[in-house]
């Protein structure tokens, strides 16, 4: 469908087009030329030389009588050049489009073409691409193979997004297992509803085995030790023959020098100690279960210590990865929730242990089939080397100033106009760089209901409060 012609200036970046009066025009819509030149309508203004004149606006109640100044609107669309199209290929351009080249809308079919989103038994559909409104159907092993990022304010449609990657994911029999850590809990239906391919742990059902009893992970576990504690740690957990914590505080009691130091570190070992992490339950016959093909959906929302939460997702981690490299396990896509928590953009923080493995698996963890799905709600907090590492960067609406800022630093593929229609996506929209050649803008479908998150909005909170613990009484009503 002809919806206008190209205007001066055009170059190969870009070009601006005017609409036909009669021509329906939606933002995002792919364009094409008549000479082939193959791009996105990036933004449409609507203009009126009358009405800018502020000279003629002063009279623009004797003007109204006149003429009827509608009749001078016209629209221009600016489009982003992506390509030249040749034998349904997409090719790089060469020269810009001409002025007076006449413009029409790519319809779905030609679309789907151009850009591989045929239905096949290897696709896998989880939206709508917008303004289409049509199936977005597309390779799942090219979402995850190099890491993808799911970045967004609370609220936007994160946690949906993932649910019907894994509904679909299940549904279409996508043999790649999926480890979540699920740190708020809203994954906990999957294995309810999917018994035979989604096992659910608590966090608190891990316990670490004695091998995982060494300087790190204990001085990670406590504040700040002094050059002289950890001189004595690293000493004392040198000599354990049977590593467990009791054995370590028998070790240090037994010490004669340096008393106040040892007293102090004891102390603090004592805290680990009741933290209960470490125990004879291993991880062996959780993570095992990958070898099945079962996912493993581990619920974190137990953890209220950062540094336990941090610990074990580095423990978790770090097998998955060693194991992974072994040939041990199947490939696995790790999904982690909240990644921020884990892998801050600061170094030494509460998290470093689950940073440094998480940065090591962004950067070396493809080569050995271990995937990552990073979820944030604060991308501007996000460790800057793991957000690097994601090729496919999925954003739903984000508001934040600083988050969209940094947003604008790491993404290749989008236009000043796409960052800034960010902060206008509705709940579930989003814009998907780098799983095709160009960005795409969709709408995820809503994950079965049984499936999807318990996000609450304030007003259902306290409507939900006042229906179980009856009406709200006044006080005048209330005998003290
Ligand atoms: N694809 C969607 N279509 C329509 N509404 C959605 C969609 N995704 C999310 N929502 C709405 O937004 C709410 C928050 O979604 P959620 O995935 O929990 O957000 P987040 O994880 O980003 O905080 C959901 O309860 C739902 O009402
Ligand atoms: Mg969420």
């Amino acid at each position: 469908m002809e919806v206008g012609f190209v205007i001066s200036q055009s170059d190969i970046q870009g070009y601006s087009f005017l609409v036909s009066k009669d021509a329906k025009l939606d933002n995002n819509v792919f364009v094409i030329t008549d000479s082939g030149i193959f791009g996105r309508v990036i933004n449409i203004a609507n203009m009126n030389n009358l009405l800018m004149d502020q000279d003629v606006l002063i009279y623009y109640d004797e003007i109204l009588k006149h003429v009827a100044p509608e009749r001078e609107n016209y629209s221009i669309a600016h489009v982003k050049i992506y390509g030249y199209v040749k034998d349904n290929r997409i090719n790089r351009v060469n020269s810009p489009p001409k002025p007076g080249d006449t413009v029409r809308i790519v319809d779905w079919n030609e679309l789907k073409r151009l850009f591989g989103l045929e239905e096949s038994d290897q696709s896998i559909s989880i939206g709508y691409v917008l303004p289409y409104e049509q199936e977005f159907y597309f390779d799942p092993y090219r979402l995850v193979e190099k890491h993808f990022g799911v970045l967004a304010m609370s609220g936007a449609g994160k946690s949906n997004m993932i649910s019907i990657l894994l509904q679909e994911f299940t549904q279409r029999g996508i043999d790649l297992p999926v480890v979540v850590f699920d740190i708020h809990n809203e994954y906990y239906n999957f294995s309810q509803i999917y018994p035979d391919r989604f096992v659910s742990i608590k966090s608190g059902d891990i316990k670490l085995s004695g091998e995982y009893i060494n300087t790190d992970v204990v001085s990670s576990l406590i504040e700040d030790l002094s050059e002289t504690q950890l001189y004595i740690l690293d000493s004392a957990i040198s000599r354990l023959d049977s590593p467990s914590i009791d054995n370590l505080l028998s070790i240090l009691r037994s010490k004669d020098d340096e008393k106040r130091s040892v007293n102090a570190l004891i102390r603090k070992i004592l805290h680990i100690r009741n933290m209960d992490i470490f125990g004879e339950i291993g991880l062996e016959e959780k993570i095992g279960m990958l070898k099945y093909g079962k996912s493993l959906i581990i619920d974190f929302s137990d953890s209220t210590n950062d540094r336990i939460l941090s610990t074990k997702a580095y423990v978790l981690l770090k097998e998955l990865f060693e194991r992974r490299k072994r040939g041990e396990i199947p490939p696995v896509l790790v999904i982690v929730e909240e990644a921020h928590l884990l892998a801050s953009n600061e170094t030494n923080t509460e998290s470093r242990l689950s940073q440094l493995i998480l940065t090591r698996i962004a950067r070396e963890g493809r080569k050995f089939g271990l995937c990552l799905g990073i979820i944030s709600q604060r991308p501007y907090y996000l460790n800057q080397t793991i957000m690097a590492q994601l090729n496919v960067q999925i954003f739903l609406r984000i508001v934040n100033p600083y988050d969209l800022e940094y947003v604008k630093s790491v993404s290749e593929q989008l236009t000043e106009d796409d960052i800034s229609s960010i902060p206008n996506l509705l709940p579930g929209e989003a814009i998907i760089s780098g799983l095709l050649k160009y960005p795409l803008f969709v709408r995820f479908k809503l994950a079965d209901s049984r499936l999807r998150s318990n996000y609450t909005d304030l007003r259902s909170m306290v409507d939900r409060y006042w229906e179980v613990n009856g009406r709200r009484r006044y006080l005048k009503d209330i005998d003290f």
